[in-house]
């Protein structure tokens, strides 16, 4: 469905110095920077995968995706949509796919939505039956219906979202691209959103790339994600194996009577385990304990069995690694990738 072949982006921008005087400089030097935005990516998405491309802000998603869709062609590299290319040929490419911006809309801000919706009708061609059968199908998981008589600059923040996605559908695209589609809006319009994808994926097999920086969104959409960090690809996989590989840290949280007593205690010789191949961290505050351990090297069991032996527990409780703290860790490049 999408190929994206060693693709490259770079910029060119004049070099602008600070100041007034930097200004006018500025507007006489010839020099140049460039930016590498996105850098020698490739990846492949098959038809019905929801992938979702994570990255820090700056690390090249909008890029990518402006490429996927048309706007930017690359520097290098190449990229087809359902065998089209979309720099050459960004009509047919329009017809294949719906996009959505969190940042803007697409939609006409002073007319009624709509109106918009009727002008997108025929700009795709859709016929009249397909439109009713789509505005049904819309109307029930967006309810666009409680605001489609108003204008698009009267809409809140959530229904405008709701709008655009809706609007990027009526068509009937079979890629979806959407760029941090629920950024700034609340729990109950982001629960709605995601609800309304999972559904245009199951029902029509819509292939959807997704960037976010929502933790949540991921977990409940995307089987697999792709991450960018500074223009370069450093993940290609499922969520399940990327918590694998790197989220194998636990952390076993007891409230006990006595924190430093705990605190210092020798669970490395209970556990009769040699420090060196180990790394056991005790951790104190007011008057809980948190011991982390790698969960491949030690059991649990044994960890809490050891403390309950030697500390008075009132109450325990076991954390996994969080999806946002392997990712985090991913951006700070405190996990080296391999190969
Ligand atoms: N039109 C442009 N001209 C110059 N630099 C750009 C342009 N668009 C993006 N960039 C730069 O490219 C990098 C990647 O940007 P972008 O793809 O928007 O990142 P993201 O969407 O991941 O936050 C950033 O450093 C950004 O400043
Ligand atoms: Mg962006």
């Amino acid at each position: 469905m999408i190929r994206v072949e060693n693709v490259k982006k770079e910029f060119v921008s004049a070099k602008k110095y600070p100041g007034l005087r930097g200004a006018l400089k500025g507007l006489v030097s010839n020099e140049k920077v460039r930016k590498v935005a996105v850098d020698d990516i490739s990846f492949h998405i098959k038809k019905g995968e929801i992938v979702g491309y994570i990255g820090s802000n700056g690390a090249g998603k909008s890029t990518t995706i402006k490429m996927m869709t048309g706007i930017l062609t690359p520097t290098e590299g190449k990229c087809l949509v359902n065998g089209v290319d979309p720099c050459q040929n960004r009509k047919k490419n329009a017809k294949n796919i719906g996009v959505v911006f969190g940042q803007r809309t697409q939609l006409w801000w002073d007319l009624p939505l709509s109106e918009s919706f009727t002008i997108l009708k025929e700009i795709y061609d859709v016929s009249d039956e397909e439109y009713n059968e789509r505005m049904e199908f819309l109307n029930r998981v967006l309810e666009l219906n409680e605001f489609f008589s108003q204008p698009v600059r009267n809409l809140s923040l959530g229904q405008r979202m709701r709008a655009d996605l809706g609007a990027a559908l009526l068509h009937n695209p079979s890629v979806l691209y959407l760029d941090e589609p629920t950024i700034g809006l609340d729990i109950v319009v982001k629960d709605n959103i995601r609800a309304a994808i999972k559904e245009i994926n199951e029902k029509y097999h819509t292939t959807v790339v997704l960037t976010t920086h929502d933790i949540q969104d991921i977990e409940e959409l995307c089987s697999r994600i792709l991450i960018i960090d500074k223009g370069k690809l450093i993940y290609d996989g499922s969520l399940v194996d990327l918590k694998d590989k790197y989220g194998t840290t636990r952390k076993v949280i007891m409230e006990v009577q006595d924190v430093n007593r705990a605190k210092n205690i020798p669970l490395d010789s209970y556990l009769s385990v040699d420090k060196e191949d180990y790394e056991i961290t005790v951790d104190a505050e007011n008057s809980s304990v948190t011991v982390s351990f790698d969960k491949n090297k030690l059991q649990v069991s044994d960890v809490i069995d050891q403390m309950l032996k030697h500390v008075d527990v009132k109450d325990i409780k076991v954390k996994e690694t969080e999806l946002g703290e392997i990712v985090m860790a991913i951006y700070n490049h405190d996990i080296v990738q391999e190969g």
